[in-house]
């Protein structure tokens, strides 16, 4: 079938062969009186000119084949992303031109940081700004390793590029919430920072701890929803006036909520458990315990702390002392008593980060626009 449907099997040089081949027969067939080269050499003559061989068909060699060989041929060498070869030992059996264009510093499969190579598929592989993902397959047939490296750089960039959005969103709806309530933009600053190291102490991992991080100062967001005479106002609330404040847990909740993004998720628990109580009787769900979600935990202990250390429209600021003996005081009554303990015993650090993070009060920056405004004019 191969050769009526795909009749030119034959290269240039072979039809060129077959036709001094033909053309030796032809005059072997006169000289020595041989009629039956004749028929050979025409034979020949014609699969030369029709350049397809009914035997090379037979076994299968069409002109696709011919074709794909001829391809096949250059795709290792030219392939236009590295490719390597590492024998069974992981020495370099073969490698491509880009490979040696591109990663020359590689010699042997450790050098992309894979030692126990057998159980690994694939590998990331820095290099300058780059970052490439090495494929690596074992093929039983050659006893070898395949890799394959591709750069991901542009992808990568693009996921940091989306994650940077995402922190920078979430920062600027963390500050809308506090200064809806003419607190500073430092104070969820702090609330993040504390937040992230209670985290880290309490032995979750840096990633968890840097979405905590990210996602804390959105405890408040809230408060967008509370009237300005409840948040702003100086005193203590009536009790309705209460009642309405403490909605803007469930109302910060409600907008975070359906987001199928990681850190909004997290900060969806975070504003609406950071009032909750370890005893029970907090708000707005009276969860009790680890009930509420050790991310509730950490932000209610670490924006408490950094609320009574700072000056509000109702209150002046606590000096760190009463801070202590109330947190103490607190302990498995309103927090987590592992978080209170973890933050004592870490207090150093954590005053690190109240120094790093001050606020500036209204009189300083306006001293500073005086001062300007002087040296201008
Ligand atoms: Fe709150
Ligand atoms: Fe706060």
């Amino acid at each position: 079938m191969y050769y009526f449907n795909d009749k030119e099997n034959m290269n240039l040089i072979d039809a060129f062969i077959r036709v001094i081949g033909a053309s030796v027969l032809f005059y072997m067939g006169i000289t020595q009186d041989q009629i039956l080269l004749f028929p050979i050499s025409a034979f020949l003559l014609f699969t030369a000119v029709s350049k397809s061989c009914i035997f090379y068909s037979l076994f299968g060699i069409n002109k696709s084949i011919l074709k794909l060989n001829y391809y096949l041929n250059f795709l290792p060498k030219y392939n236009p992303s590295p490719v390597f070869i590492f024998t069974a030992e992981g020495e370099i059996g073969f490698q491509n031109s880009m490979s040696k264009e591109l990663l020359p510093e590689i010699k042997n499969i450790n050098s992309f940081g894979i030692h126990n190579y057998l159980d690994i598929s694939f590998v990331q592989y820095k290099k300058d700004d780059l970052t490439y993902q090495v494929n690596v397959k074992y093929v039983t047939q050659m006893n070898a390793f395949f890799v394959y490296v591709t750069d991901i750089s542009a992808v990568i960039n693009l996921q940091t590029e989306i994650e940077e959005t995402q922190i920078e969103i979430v920062d600027l709806m963390g500050m809308i919430g506090e200064t809806r309530s003419k607190e500073t933009g430092n104070h969820v600053k702090r609330v993040a920072e504390y937040s992230k190291l209670l985290a880290l102490k309490l032995g979750l991992s840096e990633r968890e701890a840097e979405m905590i991080r990210v996602a804390s100062p959105m405890h408040d967001i809230g408060k967008v929803g509370i009237p300005d005479a409840i948040l702003n106002k100086p005193g203590k609330l009536t009790y309705e006036e209460f009642e309405i404040m403490k909605m803007h847990s469930e109302l910060g909740h409600d907008l975070l909520k359906n987001s199928q993004r990681d850190i909004l998720k997290i900060a969806a628990i975070v504003a609406h458990e950071h009032h909750e109580k370890y005893n029970g009787k907090g708000y707005p769900q009276g969860l009790k315990g680890e009930e509420i979600h050790i991310y509730g935990r950490i932000t209610s202990v670490a924006d408490v702390f950094d609320a009574l250390g700072s000056e509000r429209v109702y209150k002046k600021a606590w000096d760190l002392d009463c801070i202590l003996k109330l947190l103490k005081e607190e302990r498995g009554v309103s927090f987590d008593p592992q978080i209170i303990d973890l933050f004592l015993e870490n207090l150093e650090e954590f005053l690190v980060i109240r120094d790093s993070y001050q606020d500036v009060s209204e009189r300083d920056l306006l001293n500073a626009i005086l001062e300007e405004e002087t040296t201008v004019a």
